[in-house]
């Protein structure tokens, strides 16, 4: 895909949502403005993701859902992969990283070589899910996220409706105008399966060694790369890619 989309364009859009907090009108819409039906969803099978997966599927809508399984997920999230199943009858699709980029990421620097410089841990995003989302999202012209301006001080300035220029598409952040309280609700009113991390105080879920329990008051991201400077904190998949610092 080229540069289709303006800004007048993309302004089009954002001004179709009668209301920006209506995530299922939003998602609902979405398709029309898509012929190609070429829509998809990144779910990491957070809280919010959930709800998004609840909305596309309940719907039936012509929105494709994908996960990037990085191998270093938390055992409840596997769990919670097979309970949707049973919950909706349908499978979310995995991307996994490219086998020899893994290997050899291994071998030469150690399995948790993330703890180690701002450079690996980049390095190891960059393998394990920056590259596959390249993958999930080719031939795709429109990219849903759960993203919320809530989370994060950068996150509160994004648009609804951007252009990502590194991948060529239209991206759509349905919820980025909910409070957490506002998902949370969503999740016990229609029993949405959920992470059981997420009731030991994990409030975004990222993989297993990288990912810790936050501390009432803290900070949404404060459990992620708890190690780092706060200003190094995203792992690339929503920044333009690169496999160093
Ligand atoms: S991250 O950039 O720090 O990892 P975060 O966990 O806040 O992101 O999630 C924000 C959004 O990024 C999610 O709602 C989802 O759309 C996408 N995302 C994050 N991790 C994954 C993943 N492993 N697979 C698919 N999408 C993901
Ligand atoms: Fe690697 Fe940690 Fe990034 Fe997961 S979050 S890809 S384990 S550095």
């Amino acid at each position: 895909m080229n540069r289709s989309w303006t800004v007048e364009r993309l302004e089009q859009l954002q001004q179709s949502f009668a209301d920006p907090h209506d995530a299922e009108a939003i998602l609902q819409a979405l398709p029309a403005w898509f012929p190609e039906q070429t829509l998809c969803f990144s779910s990491s099978l957070g809280w919010e993701d959930q709800v998004i997966t609840d909305m596309i599927w309940k719907q039936q809508l012509p929105i494709a859902i994908f996960t990037l399984d990085t191998g270093r997920l938390f055992p409840e999230t596997y769990s919670l992969m097979e309970r949707l199943f049973e919950h909706y009858g349908k499978r979310i699709r995995v991307y996994f990283p490219e086998a020899a980029d893994v290997e050899q990421l291994v071998n030469e620097k150690g399995p948790n070589c993330f703890y180690e410089s701002v450079e690996n841990r980049k390095l190891c995003c960059y393998i394990r899910k920056v590259k596959p989302l390249a993958r999930a999202l080719q031939g795709m012209q429109c990219w849903i996220t759960g993203i919320r301006a809530e989370q994060s001080p950068e996150r509160s300035h994004l648009p609804q409706v951007e252009w990502d220029e590194t991948h060529q598409v239209v991206k759509v952040h349905p919820l980025l105008h909910w409070t957490l309280d506002e998902v949370k609700a969503y999740i016990r009113e229609h029993h949405v399966p959920y992470n059981p991390l997420h009731d030991k105080g994990f409030v975004s879920i990222g993989c297993a060694p990288c990912t810790r329990a936050i501390r009432p008051g803290e900070d949404y991201r404060a459990g992620r790369w708890w190690w780092e400077d706060q200003t190094k904190k995203e792992c690339g998949l929503h920044i333009a890619p690169t496999a160093s610092a």
